[in-house]
């Protein structure tokens, strides 16, 4: 039984389709990552299973019960969601338990029975004992953990956090990540999480849905998502950031459409792919290479130190490409570039990330 299904589900603000036809299944235990650009849609999707926002069109179903479609509207409070925001949002003026017990005592569970339970909840968010302070007597991670416990504490169907740890400095955002997929695999709560953040989305979710302009343009697991993106625009949100034109020249080769070489390079291609496209990398995946076929000469016009290496920017050409490499080459010298590892995408594939990507192409 899915926990949550988004059947073609639309939302417009002043006519402005912002979520434009989301279809989504949640399966019950599951985390799902919503990622993707600032305006996509992300919050106006979460908010819409949460019930604060009313579909444009389309269907919301909660462990198969609808929430929302054509003539149905169940409230928020009735949906049995528990979410998360950005900011702590936990009241000031409650202490530390009355907050976390706040909707069993909205559903008029008996005191002593919902400050057991709130304890519990605190415990499971590594705050025991703390439940008489008020939030200005805690750190913002742990008034994060508040408004967690508060979420939890009526065990909801499905938890929706929204960018929950952005507000929390590097290091205790990395702890939180793991504590709180720890705790998902525990209870084996089903989350929606919605993100821009590339690597949270990577290391917490079992399948991330990329959204660009209200629309998914691919859900899958985290492998699946880094290592085969569906198009462009989804391999520059996962961190390529070099795209290069190229012809299709043989059974997964491309000829790279770059400097006067035009090298024939390995590339898995899908099948029946031929004609022109480009094919995306990461920094990563570029290495300087001795002489040989199958690279690029170019000219190292950047170097910069970044911790156990250095990146480099080699021009080829009107291109400026990224490398990572441990080899101290200079400002101005020569060198050649190996790929190991390139994304095919055929010309007419997917809108990029940010404009400046498609003026890079063209
Ligand atoms: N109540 C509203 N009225 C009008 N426009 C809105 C409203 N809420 C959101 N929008 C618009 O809808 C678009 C999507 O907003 P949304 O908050 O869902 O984006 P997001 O993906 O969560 O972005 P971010 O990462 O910045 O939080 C944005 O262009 C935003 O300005
Ligand atoms: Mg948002």
């Amino acid at each position: 039984m899915p926990a949550v299904e988004l059947r073609d589900l639309w939302k417009a603000f002043d006519a402005v389709s912002v979520v434009q036809g989301v279809t989504l299944e949640v399966r019950e235990g599951e985390f799902v990552a919503l990622l993707g650009p600032s305006g996509c849609g992300k919050t106006t999707t979460l908010r819409m299973i949460a019930g604060f926002e009313v579909p444009s069109r389309g269907e919301i179903l909660i462990r198969e019960r609808t929430v929302a479609g054509p003539g149905r509207f169940t409230q928020p409070e009735q949906r049995n969601v528990g979410m998360v925001f950005q900011s702590y949002a936990v009241w000031p003026h409650m202490s530390v338990e009355a907050n976390v017990a706040y909707p069993l005592k909205v559903r008029g569970v008996a005191p002593a029975e919902r400050s057991a339970q709130a304890r519990k909840m605190l415990e499971l968010v590594q705050m025991p004992g703390l439940g008489d302070r008020f939030p200005h007597q805690l750190s913002g991670g742990q008034q994060q953990r508040v408004a967690l416990a508060r979420a939890l504490c009526k065990e909801p169907a499905v938890l929706l956090l929204d960018e929950p740890l952005s507000n929390l400095d590097a290091q205790l955002r990395k702890e939180m990540r793991v504590e709180i997929k720890t705790l998902q695999r525990r209870l084996g709560i089903t989350i929606v999480y919605v993100t821009h953040d590339q690597e949270e989305a990577l290391t917490m979710a079992d399948r991330i849905a990329v959204m660009g302009r209200g629309v998914v343009h691919q859900l899958g697991a985290p492998e699946e998502v880094f290592e085969h993106p569906a198009d462009r625009f989804v391999a520059e949100f996962m961190g390529c950031t070099t795209f290069l034109p190229c012809e299709v020249a043989g059974p997964n080769r491309v000829r790279l459409l770059v400097g006067t070489e035009a090298p024939c390079v390995p590339c898995p291609l899908a099948m029946g792919a031929s004609g022109r496209g480009i094919v995306a990398l990461r920094a990563q995946d570029v290495q300087l290479a001795s002489d040989g076929a199958q690279t690029l000469a170019g000219r190292v016009v950047f170097r910069t130190y970044r911790g156990g290496g250095f990146e480099v920017r080699v021009g080829i050409g009107e291109h400026r490409i990224p490398v990572v490499t441990s080899d101290p080459v200079e400002e101005g010298s020569l060198v050649r570039l190996a790929f190991s590892r390139l994304h095919f995408f055929p010309e007419s594939s997917g809108a990029s990330a940010q404009p400046d990507a498609a003026r890079r192409w063209s």
